[in-house]
């Protein structure tokens, strides 16, 4: 069959997946064994010249029914590996039969193509608008001896270079088979050394997404998540690069992990120099058992491929993510300018106070407060209510709805802070449904920030707190909610689930909060949902699905977020990144920056404040109301325009990005340098992206400058005075 897409080749039982962009080839093999052979920039015509080369190497045998000695699952690159079928580097799955036995061999079967995408029920996905935006190649895979059935779905889309992969697991034995690991997709490079480095966002509470670039190594290398989110430690996203790829040249694959809970990148180099890499549920604290007759769905891994470095391949990312992840009312509207008042009172706010804040807040054109943690239960620290979504009688006089009233009069909009995954001891939830909590009976479950995770996987759990946050919901006109979850899992033990299936408790919690977010998004599709993790331990695409936007770091502090802002730009549209302007000394490291740098940096996110604006000077507030006015000017570009890293935080003391719109007529130039220095070293910036004959004016200095002396000849790096300085340049094409 031929596709315009996807084409079987019959004659060289060779796939090949094309676009404009790009090419994804693979091959059966002899005996079945479903070869790998290209992912790479696009090939306009496959000559099948390129098998296999075999070569009979020592302790490497055969491939099981076949006796010739050259021919070895153990060097073949593979698109999905088996267990214990000669093939002795990492197995994309395991896959345990009731005699003991997890010992398979999966060999071709059968193929079909399908216009569009398959749709992945009850998970978060990258979607189609029309059939025609992407083709679908389902590839089956057999078991050699057992019913079992992998289907190895490749959508690749029309006009993007991006392929989206996913397995399904099929049993029709007659007996149940245990899930002990199922990546979401393999790719086995040869050795040709294209793809030798590896980067990475690991990080911390308050230093997430930092890049992490490493030689690829022989030997097995996992970057992972067993917190049961995505976590702040190691974002669930990887790319491939040659040690040569900079941000505007040379080979990148980037993996996207569709998926918020634990998860593995694993990477091995083998004897030859080749590299595999796995993508999926992490093993750790999985099983998931198929009855005869079942299926299994992994959530899906979103692949691209640039051979002009790594901006591009972000650029791929953020439009994707965008475009064809993000979802709802509030996708590609411009988000407003908010006040949070979490780093201005904590939990010790009176309306007075709130009030005062949402006053000054209307005068200086913010267009949203939020009232964070603290407004419900009978909550006063972070050591009580957690699951108790009711009104926390008597500490604001005229209640929530009294506060929303009271933010809608002033003509803004009205948000509020949930965090619906737990529960805390000291509640009313858990007096009256201590089983909620997630916990193996009678062992003492271990706290964390003095709260518990409800077993999101029950039904009747869900059911308590949709309903709860349906009432507030219903009755408070409530324009944002943020969605918080302050803890990783531990304890990861259902009382709903016999004792063999105990595996499943993590993957069936995440999927349980998907489940939530889809109905409360489906019911309030005008609310605009932050999603949030103590800052950026869920900030991973899966969440995107739900939410448009995320907290990505409760770390406020200029300076840090300039690498925070970085790293997560690698792999995240700005769209859905906030970044906040906070009080000084910084909550977080103590630094004092300057009103300008707090702006500037966080003019490049989702933009808003989070501090006492009544503590502040006439002088500050004056600052303030310029600063949003200019960020009204540059939002659009700033949220939806295309993203440039210039120079990078984690190489030296400079940091430069620009952001430039679709037409080219506008762009805004981000300069920032950390430490000052006696004899300072001049620099220059080079933009991109620009209109080469054009002329273009900055903002407020009307200094005029064509597009290819900005690009080509730079601009001089502004010979900063002071530790901390920030300069912002607007340019509009004349
Ligand atoms: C963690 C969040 O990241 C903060 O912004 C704030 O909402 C607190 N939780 C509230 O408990």
């Amino acid at each position: 069959m031929t596709n315009q897409l996807i084409t079987f080749d019959k004659q060289e039982q060779v796939f090949h997946l094309k676009n404009n962009e790009i090419s994804y080839i693979l091959k059966i093999e002899e005996d079945g064994v479903l070869n790998h052979l290209y992912f790479g920039k696009k090939i306009n015509h496959y000559s099948g010249h390129k098998g296999y080369l075999r070569r009979d190497r020592g302790f490497s045998g055969n491939v099981p029914g076949n006796n010739e000695r050259a021919y070895s699952k153990d060097t073949l690159p593979q698109e999905y590996s088996s267990n214990g079928s000669m093939d002795y580097r990492i197995p994309a799955t395991i896959i345990r039969r009731e005699n003991g036995s997890a010992l398979h061999d999966f060999r071709y079967f059968d193929y079909r193509i399908e216009n569009g995408k398959p749709e992945l029920k009850g998970l978060p996905q990258a979607y189609i608008l029309s059939e025609d935006e992407a083709t679908s190649l389902i590839v089956v895979l057999k078991d050699r001896d057992q019913e079992i059935y992998l289907e190895l779905a490749y959508t690749i889309y029309q006009d993007r270079p991006v392929i989206a992969r996913g397995v399904k697991a099929i049993n029709q034995t007659k007996q149940a088979i245990v899930l002990e690991k199922i990546a979401s997709m393999q790719l086995d490079l040869t050795n040709s050394g294209e793809f030798d480095e590896v980067i990475s966002l690991p990080g911390a509470h308050l230093r997430e997404r930092q890049i992490n670039r490493e030689t690829i190594q022989p030997g097995v290398k996992s970057f992972e998540s067993r917190r049961g989110a995505s976590s702040h430690h190691m974002n669930s996203f990887i790319a491939l690069v040659n040690h040569a790829t900079n941000e505007f040249a040379g080979p990148a694959i980037g993996m996207h992990f569709v998926y918020s809970g634990n998860h593995a990148f694993q990477l091995e180099k083998d004897q030859i120099d080749q590299v595999r890499i796995l993508v999926g549920i992490n093993e750790y604290n999985f099983s998931w058992e198929l009855a005869a007759g079942e299926a299994f769905q992994t959530p899906e891994v979103l692949l691209t491929y640039s051979d002009t470095g790594l901006n591009q391949m972000s650029s791929t990312f953020h439009h994707l993510l965008r475009e064809r992840v993000a979802r709802g009312e509030h996708q590609f509207k411009e988000r407003p300018i908010l006040v949070n008042n979490w780093e201005a009172t904590y939990f010790d706010f009176t309306s007075e106070k709130i009030e005062k804040i949402v006053d000054e807040a209307a005068d200086l054109g913010i267009e949203m407060f939020v009232l964070d943690d603290g407004w419900f239960g009978h909550r006063d620290s972070d050591n009580s209510s957690l699951g108790d979504w009711f009104e926390y009688e008597g500490k604001l006089k005229h209640g929530l709805k009294g506060i929303a009233d009271y933010v809608h009069e002033k003509g803004m909009q009205f948000g509020v802070w949930f965090e619906p995954e737990m529960i805390s001891i000291d509640s009313k939830l858990y007096q009256e449904h201590p089983d909620y909590l997630m916990q193996e009976p009678d062992r003492t479950p271990s706290s964390s920030r003095d709260q518990h995770l409800l077993d999101m996987g029950r039904k009747e759990i869900r059911e308590n707190i949709e309903k709860q946050l349906c009432e507030i919901l219903d009755e408070v006109p409530i324009d944002y909610v943020k969605w918080d979850m302050n803890r990783s899992l531990s304890d990861v033990y259902s009382t709903a689930l016999t004792e063999k299936n105990q595996g499943e408790v993590a993957h069936r919690h995440i999927l349980g909060v998907y489940e939530l977010l889809e109905h409360l998004t489906t019911r309030y599709p005008k609310i605009l949902w932050e999603g949030c993790s103590g800052g950026g331990g869920r900030f991973d695409a899966g969440f995107l699905y739900y939410m448009p936007q995320s907290w990505p770091t409760d770390n406020t502090d200029a300076v840090e977020r300039l690498k925070i802002q970085y790293g997560t730009s690698l792999a995240y549209p700005i769209s859905a990144m906030t970044a906040h302007v906070s009080a000084v000394p910084n909550h977080q490291t103590g630094r004092t920056t300057s009103l300008k740098t707090r702006g500037d940096v966080a003019m490049s996110g989702v933009f808003g404040y989070e501090l006492d604006l009544t503590e502040m000077t006439e002088e500050e507030k004056q600052q303030v109301a310029t600063q949003i006015q200019q960020y009204q000017k540059i939002r659009p570009l700033v949220q939806f325009g295309e993203f440039y890293r210039l120079n990078s935080p984690f190489e030296g003391n400079l940091t430069a990005w620009l952001f430039v719109n679709e037409d080219k007529s506008e762009a805004l130039l981000m300069n920032a340098r950390a430490l000052a220095s006696a004899q300072p070293v001049f620099h220059e910036v080079f933009l991109t992206g620009l209109d080469e004959n054009a002329q273009y004016q900055a903002q407020g200095t009307n200094e005029m400058y064509y597009g290819d002396e900005l690009m080509h000849l730079g601009l001089n790096v502004p010979d900063f005075f002071g530790d901390f300085q920030t300069q912002l340049i607007h340019l509009k094409k004349i």
